[in-house]
């Protein structure tokens, strides 16, 4: 039996061992960088289904009681972790259902204006002809702002959050994670706080009164969702955005069709997320009881992390799934997940990002990468990030 073991090297480059994997093994046995003995589902059909199936768990207490059997991974704090992501039937449903309405495509399409305002700000600020990391200047303020806007939390926070949420997301020392779990714990507490005492239009106070009006919200849950909502909010767009930049880098020729043919927008932004989908492997479930995946018989109280990076370039799926192709069509890849807990942000994320390549196109009439510099990736089992995205930039004539 494999016993793979996901290191700094396949954070670097995970695709060449997916490729083995769904050729030899497309069930198998892993064991993360922070030691965590998990099973491995790469396959596009398989993850598809692992994804939409209830005897994989994500409930919060059996994750806890399953992660602490098997060891050796950092487990958040118990005030944070009370949210739909982690939860099943029918808590689910409820939590969902509380902010559900405020990311139906419809609402979302109502921001449209608020984000274009965002996006030419940001744009304003960068000065033209020099190199710049485009993450810092770009694709992390621009869902960050967005995110914050909606839930009502101050700019001048920003930074702090950015600092905290990298913590937690990244592989960091025990102590540092800590640090940055308690001061993003204590922020959100103090932040209900004051909503409460002056709500404002916002979401954050939609669901404090929701939180007070009735008991369809506790008060854990309540910051748990902000939790997520904050976290989900910014460290994936942020990515969807840079990778597909690095994508279209890498892939001149499909850059020059984009430029050539901006209505091919939104079937790219669908190639971005399958080509270097944000959410590697973040979708980790548990087995509630033994679950046949394939030919492979997982016992109960296992961790099953589902690949979404590897499905989405499986290629008895898609036709040469290592090429960037613009216009594959819409939909069909697990990016956003499948089943009960398919991204709630999506129509979010989907509008973010195309107003992001919009304008990168149309104001920039030439993006280059930066010569002599590495790229790198940052050591994330969660998030497929770069570290940074240094590019020269020439305006458009
Ligand atoms: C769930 C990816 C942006 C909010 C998920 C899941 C994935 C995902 C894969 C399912 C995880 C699982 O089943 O284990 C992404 C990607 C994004 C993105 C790739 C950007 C490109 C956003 C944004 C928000 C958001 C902007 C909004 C605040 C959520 C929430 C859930 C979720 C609340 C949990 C849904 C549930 O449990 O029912 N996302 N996401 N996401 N996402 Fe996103």
């Amino acid at each position: 039996m494999h016993h793979t073991v996901l290191d700094a090297a396949f954070v670097q480059d995970p695709y060449p061992l997916y490729a083995r994997l769904r050729r030899e093994a497309p069930v198998s046995r892993a064991v993360t960088a922070t030691g965590l003995s998990v099973w491995l589902v790469t396959r596009y059909e398989d993850a598809r289904a692992a994804l939409a199936d209830p005897r994989l768990s994500k409930d919060a207490r059996r994750i806890r009681e399953v992660l602490e059997i098997r060891g050796g991974v950092r487990v958040l704090d118990e005030s944070i972790i009370e949210h739909m992501l982690n939860s099943d039937q029918p808590d689910h449903t409820r939590l969902r259902r509380l902010v559900g309405k405020a990311f139906t495509a419809r609402r979302v399409e109502a921001l449209r204006p608020r984000i274009e305002e965002i996006s030419a700000g940001l744009l304003d600020g960068i000065n033209p002809d020099s190199e710049i990391d485009l993450l810092t200047a770009y694709a992390f303020p621009l869902p960050i702002t967005v995110i914050c806007a909606l839930l009502g939390i101050p700019d001048a926070d920003h930074d702090a959050f950015r600092s905290w949420s990298n913590t937690i997301v990244t592989n960091s020392e025990p102590e540092e994670f800590e640090r940055a779990q308690s001061g993003l714990v204590a922020y959100l507490v103090q932040l209900i706080d004051r909503k409460r005492r002056e709500p404002g239009e916002d979401m954050l106070s939609a669901l404090v009164a929701a939180r007070d009006d009735g008991d369809q919200l506790s008060e854990r849950e309540l910051l748990a969702m902000v939790f997520l909502l904050l976290v989900a909010g910014h460290e994936t767009t942020v990515n969807l955005i840079a990778n597909g930049v690095l994508a279209l880098l890498r892939h001149p020729d499909q850059m020059a069709r984009l430029r050539a043919d901006l209505g091919l927008l939104p079937s790219a932004v669908e190639e971005f997320l399958r080509y270097e989908s944000p959410v590697n492997m973040a979708t980790f479930r548990v087995t509630a009881e033994p679950v046949r995946i394939g030919e492979v018989e997982i016992p109960a109280e296992e961790v099953v992390l589902v690949s979404l990076g590897s499905a989405n370039r499986d290629g008895d799926r898609y036709g040469d799934p290592d090429q960037l192709v613009i216009d594959r069509g819409l939909g069909g890849h697990l990016a956003f997940g499948h089943g009960i807990h398919y991204c709630l942000g999506a129509p979010l994320a989907r509008l973010e990002a195309e107003i992001a390549f919009r304008d990168l196109l149309t104001r920039f009439g030439r993006i280059e990468l930066a010569p002599g510099r590495e790229l790198r990736w940052r050591d994330s089992q969660l998030m497929r990030g770069l570290v940074e995205l240094p590019v020269r930039l020439t305006p458009a004539e």
